[in-house]
């Protein structure tokens, strides 16, 4: 073995490695953090280290324990979940200061709080949150009781940390041994093992895999919190999210001012459901039915304005869209669409002139998803052309009336995936009517029309 030394220069920020300085660090973009660093590396010729191979596992040969879940005892959270916290699953949670994470976090906390599952009655069956500590570099003891109580917390089995050194606080949980541990926020936590600032990229990563070990090792839940920065960019937290099993994203919906939950990374369920709250006086307040709320308040009918059902993960809603065709005066014609892919309405208008009457080529369109819902689901695609078609012929379509379908170049209408489900959440809100892709279907209560193509769909709307 040969041994030489060697220069390199350490990012002081982020610990990048580069074999020349620069004023810049090319990995997270901090000025003057280079640092020079000599290295003895030892160059091994082939054949004279000697490893021992990895260990083959007989997957059949796995007992699997039932996923165990810890209901959060807020629905909309569990969902998102997937059915609730997993033990032993590190979790970020992120999101602009002062959405709400802080309160979200600290109604995690207030459903019964038995004592935490032993691991062998842990494999059958869900338990309760038992022993939540609630660890805070950013608020005092007195603030965080203060939320606790205007939250009604039960605080028997909540404690509280009140430090920012990662080892001081994973060997409290260590001996303390929570079912759900709750770091707010991953930011002010900083390692001493690591010399640069708390939240750095570096100490950021370093804690992040400590609270990981702890996870792991004691099947402790663990809740990170991450700011983002105002930028936009998730410089600290999202660097940690190839390390945890999920990522939360707490957003604002602009409209009614609700709070939507989103899973962006799930290794224990799905990424598509989303969870929508009200902030109130007393934290915050599931929304039951958020169907009723993304549709507009008017009752009136409207031409342009068409009712449809988007899927969010396993729950149907009903969502509102709205055209508004108006003729170009200059230049050519504009699409603009908020809440709705641009280009998908650019296709669609597209069909609509080749494979009908109606020439929408000195026409502006502007199309608008109601409520602020940001929606992508082919299903829709009827329910745009409709809409177009009703504000083009200044029509009004009975707001009873949900329409489903996707649309092909060719203006051949398409199947949609849970079709059935969609109509039984309109059903159950009073809908008369369905407008659905051709194919057997049931529909309950409700009058299906069958439309093949897009020319069927004029005939269903304007007849
Ligand atoms: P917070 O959870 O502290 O936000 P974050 O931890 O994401 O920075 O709360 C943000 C805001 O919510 C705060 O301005 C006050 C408001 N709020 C309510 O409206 N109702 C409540 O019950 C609570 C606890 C907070
Ligand atoms: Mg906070």
């Amino acid at each position: 073995m040969s041994s030489k030394v060697k220069n390199i220069y350490v990012c002081s920020n982020c610990d990048a490695q580069f074999p020349k300085w620069s004023g810049r660090c090319l990995e997270c973009g901090a000025w003057g953090s280079l640092n020079l660093k000599t290295v003895d590396t030892k160059e091994a010729k082939a054949g004279e280290v000697k490893t021992e191979s990895a260990e083959l596992i007989d997957l059949s040969s796995i007992e699997l324990k039932s996923l165990v879940r810890i209901k959060t005892g807020i629905n909309e959270v569990d969902r998102v979940l997937g059915g609730g916290l997993v033990p032993g699953s590190l979790i970020l949670l992120s999101g602009d200061p002062g959405i709400g994470k802080s309160t979200l976090v600290a109604q995690i906390t207030t459903p019964a709080l038995t004592p935490r599952p032993s691991p062998t009655v842990a494999t059958e069956g869900e338990g309760n949150i038992g022993g939540v500590i609630y660890a805070s570099g950013e608020e005092s003891a007195g603030q965080v009781k203060d939320r606790l109580l205007r939250l009604s917390t039960n605080l028997d089995n909540f404690k509280f940390i009140s430090e920012t050194n990662v080892e001081k606080i994973v060997s409290a949980l260590e001996k303390a041994k929570p079912s759900l541990a709750i770091i707010d926020s991953i930011q002010t936590i900083y390692s001493s093992e690591i010399p640069s600032e708390a939240g750095g990229v570096a100490q950021i990563r370093a804690c992040a895999v400590k609270f990981l070990e702890l996870a792991k090792r004691h099947n402790i839940a663990v809740i990170l919190i991450g700011h983002i920065t105002k930028d936009g960019q998730v410089a600290g937290p999202k660097t940690l999210e190839h390390i945890v099993d999920t990522v939360l994203y707490l957003e604002n919906e602009t409209t009614h001012d609700y709070r939507i939950l989103r899973a962006t990374k799930n290794r224990f369920g799905s990424v598509n459901e989303i969870g929508i709250f009200e902030m109130t006086g007393q934290g915050f307040q599931e929304i039951n039915n958020p169907s009723l709320v993304f549709l507009g308040e008017s009752g009136d009918n409207i031409s342009g304005s068409v009712i449809s059902a988007v899927m969010e993960g396993t729950r149907p809603f009903l969502a509102e869209l709205q055209a508004l065709a108006s003729k170009t005066v200059f230049g050519y014609p504009q699409r603009k669409a908020s809440g709705f892919d641009l280009n998908r309405l650019q296709v669609l208008s597209a069909v609509l002139s080749k494979r009908t009457k109606i020439n929408l080529n000195n026409q502006d369109i502007i199309l608008n998803v109601v409520g602020g819902l940001r929606v992508d689901d082919p299903g829709l695609d009827l329910a745009v052309c409709s809409a177009i078609i009703s504000s083009m012929a200044n029509l009004t379509i009975d707001r009873k009336t949900i329409i489903l379908g996707e649309v092909g170049l060719g203006g051949e209408v398409r199947a949609v995936t849970k079709l059935e489900e969609r109509l039984r959440e309109a059903e159950k809100l009073g809908f008369k009517k369905a407008i659905v892709p051709d194919g057997a279907v049931k529909a309950g209560g409700m009058k299906v029309v069958k439309v093949k193509n897009i020319v069927d769909l004029v005939q269903a709307v304007s007849g």
